[in-house]
This record gives C-alpha cells, structure tokens and sequence, in this order.
C-alpha cells in the first residue's frame, strides 16, 4: 500500500525540491499527495490540508475542478500540443481574443510563454529590443526595492529579494532599484525613481513593477494612486511601463487586473499563474501595436522577436484558460469575491490585538499579517507552518509574515478555519 512514508522515500532518493533546503525535510518532512479536491489536498495517510495558499497563488476554482476537468477533456480529445511557430489552434486564438478584450484597449498583440518568469523575461528583451530595432541602445532596467519577478537570470536581476537574487549577484545583468511605496511614502518612491530615471536618461529601457502587492516581498502593499504616478514618470522620461501580473492578475486584488484599480495601461502586461486556474503552466505577455510594429519588417532586416519555447501556447493550457475565464464570466466571480473580500476584511481584525503582531494588510483576496519581536535565526515561519499542518491547513509564511491568499472557491466557513488556525498559531508563539 501506498502510504506517506513510503512515497517520501522513493521521492528522496530521486527529486530535487524547489526553494528547498533538501535538509530541512529531515525535520518537517514534505507532505505526498494523492489527490486534491476543492480547497482540499489529501495525503496518503488520510489527512487532509485546507490549500490557503492556492497551490503557490495559482488555484482560482478549486482542484479538480469539475467544469475545467471537462474543458480540457474535450480538448485532449481533438488537440494536446503543436509547435507554435508557423501554426496556430483555436484555443490560443479564442483565448488572444478574449486576454485582448478583458484589457485596456492600447493591448493588442498577445505573445504566448509558459511560466510567470518567462513572461518577465520577454517584456524585458522585448523593450529592449524595440529601442535596438530603432537604432538605440538602453540597457538599464528599473525596478523596486523589495521586488520579485521570478527565478530566470533577467527576472533575478530585476527583482531584489536577497535571499534569491544575492548568491547570483556578478551574473546577473545590471538594474536599479527604486525605493518602493511598499516600504517607505509615496512620495519618497516617487522621488527616488524620478531620481533613477534622470541619472540614466535615455538608457532605461523600462521600469518594471509588481501593481499593488510585491507578494513574494512579504506581501508588501501599496496603493494605485502610486502606479497613477509612476504612468506619468514612465510617459514624461519616454520609458515602458511593466506590470508584472503574473501573482495578482485574474481577480487577486479584486478587480480583474491590478492595474484597472489605478486606471493605468502599462506597455507590458505579464500575466501568468491564475492565468489556468492553476492546472497548467501557461503564460502571456500583452502589448501594443505600437511595439509590434517595431519587430514588424522584412526578415533578414533581423528585427524579428526570435524568443521561443517548445510549450508555448500549449493548447490543454489554452483550454483551461478559456475554462477559466467562463467561470469569470458565467459566475460573475469578482463581484462574490467581494463579499469574502469583506468577511476576510473582519476576521483579520483580531490579530490587531494580538501582542506579537506589527501589522496586517489586505489588498482583495490577499491578506497578510505581520509579526514582530523575533530574530530572523528563529524560523517563526517554519513553526507557523507546521502548526498549521498540524492542524489541516496549508500556510507558507515568507519570514515573518503570515499571509492568505485562497482558491475564490474556499467558503466562508472554511476561509474562518485557515485563519483561526493561523490566529491560534501565531498566538501560541508569545
Ligand atoms: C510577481 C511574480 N512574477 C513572476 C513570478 C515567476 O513566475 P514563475 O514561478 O511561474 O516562473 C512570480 C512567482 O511567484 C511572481 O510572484
């Protein structure tokens, strides 16, 4: 018979886990999973784990989701997978259609990838290439402190979590960081990117930037108006706006696009994750003709956009993105969102009074709360993490903060469960 100890075994002896210490399984051991079901993973011991951080912030309607089960059924009936270059499928074209219409007008082209760093790294060679296929050369590149864009050379370069990006640090390709809104005022984010942009005039190719929640950056938040203003810095200095999507698009901070709540269309929209409703790894970039046409000419001019990968525009992917966004559309998700956004909203309120906590924010369906008082050698995270296995519930705290972020399926009574179990975690550590 199957069982979790006997499945870790056969595991260790082959895998390689990600952003894993493969040591510290000796002491928390990871967890084997038979099967997943709505907001619940099930072990092979029989025990079950509330999902409070949708699988790495990628599950929207639950696992095994009924409707998306059927969607790509269908489609592993007639299509899997082709080569995108020199073909195209239904999937994709719907799926193009219906990215272009969901966002603001001045996107018009969708170029397909497959995972969020992927995406990074096109918007970042497609800006630079654009300004090259017009005879400039700008390499720098701007982003925030306490930023994230994925683990790919170029999104390391742009993002400034030193726990990922410091060991690569001569490698990588050269960025600045401005000082984020997350961390410091609006208008002290606002001067130190101003200041970036005049030192390096007319060599930035483009500032890139998490709209509203640097999530991997403890779930650092801000508000629109600073991405209202930072529109402008991008249009006074003539450099490309990124909005790297790919953790808060498709309705994480409550509306569709993070970007809609500050009115902003960016030159680049990397959108990936809850892109499938977190079944398949897919990605998109969206962008405007203006920069398409740019690539646009005959093909030994060489200003062809050569950026490739064998599963790009994957069609089972494709069809669990158009199944996705029905659900969006036939189910009217973001407006129910808002009465979870709410509950959550009420139940953070009694961490406020516990002694250990600094502070907690909620930006839609991502909440955090923030500890103080501890040593960074002392791992609270880790001992929030398996009081919360411990107890059915799956929470991944980054360092000191303890956030949710869960499946828009998770009912009340549940979403009530993760965050007294959390609440009860966080209190035992005093
Ligand atoms: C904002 C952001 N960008 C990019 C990525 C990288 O995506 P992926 O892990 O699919 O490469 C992540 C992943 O967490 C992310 O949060």
């Amino acid at each position: 018979m199957l069982t979790n100890a006997n499945m870790r075994k056969r595991d260790l002896a082959n895998i390689w886990h990600p952003c894993s210490q493969m040591k510290d399984y000796e002491s928390v051991p990871f967890i084997p999973i038979k099967s997943a079901k709505a907001s619940y993973l099930y072990d092979f011991d029989g025990n079950r784990y509330l999902d409070g951080i949708s699988s790495w912030w990628v599950n929207l309607f639950g696992h095994s989701n009924p409707y998306i089960n059927e969607k790509i059924k269908e489609q592993l009936e007639t299509l899997e997978h082709i080569i995108f270059a020199g073909f195209t499928h239904k999937s994709a074209v719907t799926l193009a259609e219906r990215l272009i219409a969901l966002t603001p007008k001045k996107l018009q082209k969708v170029f397909f990838a497959d995972n969020g760093s992927s995406a990074v790294e096109i918007a970042l060679k497609m800006s630079f290439q654009y300004y090259k296929n017009r005879g400039e050369v700008r390499d720098v590149f701007i982003s925030l402190e306490n930023s994230y864009h994925g683990e790919t050379m170029g999104a390391l370069a742009v993002g400034d979590v030193s726990l990922y990006k410091e060991i690569y640090g001569e490698i990588l390709i050269k960025t600045h960081q401005a000082l984020s809104p997350a961390l410091v005022s609006e208008d002290e984010a606002l001067v130190s990117m101003e200041t970036l942009l005049v030192k390096h005039q007319g060599k930035v190719s483009a500032v890139i930037i998490e709209p509203l929640v640097q999530c991997a950056g403890s779930m650092g938040m801000y508000d629109a108006s600073y991405i209202v203003k930072l529109r402008i810095l991008c249009d006074r200095y003539n450099v490309f706006l990124i909005a790297d999507e790919v953790a808060v698009g498709f309705g994480r901070t409550g509306t569709m696009f993070a970007c809609e709540s500050a009115n902003v269309t960016p030159d680049f929209l990397c959108l990936s994750k809850g892109i499938t409703g977190g079944y398949l790894p897919l990605s998109a970039v969206l962008t405007s003709d203006k920069v398409y046409e740019a690539f646009y000419c005959d093909y030994n001019e060489g200003k062809s956009f050569l950026d490739s990968h064998s599963y790009t525009g994957n069609a089972l992917a494709c069809a669990a993105a158009n199944a996705t966004l029905d659900i969006f559309e036939n189910e009217n998700i973001l407006e129910k969102n808002l009465v979870k956004i709410d509950f959550i909203k009420k139940e953070l309120e009694k961490f406020k009074t516990l002694k250990n906590v600094k502070e907690v924010r909620q930006r839609g369906m991502i909440a955090a709360v923030e500890l103080k008082g501890y040593q960074a050698k002392r791992r609270v995270g880790l001992e929030i993490y398996k009081y919360a296995l411990e107890n059915e519930v799956l929470l991944r705290p980054l360092g000191n903060v303890v956030y949710f972020m869960p499946p828009y399926i998770m009912s009340e009574k549940e979403i009530k469960k993760m965050m007294d179990v959390a609440y009860d975690g966080i209190a035992k550590l005093i």
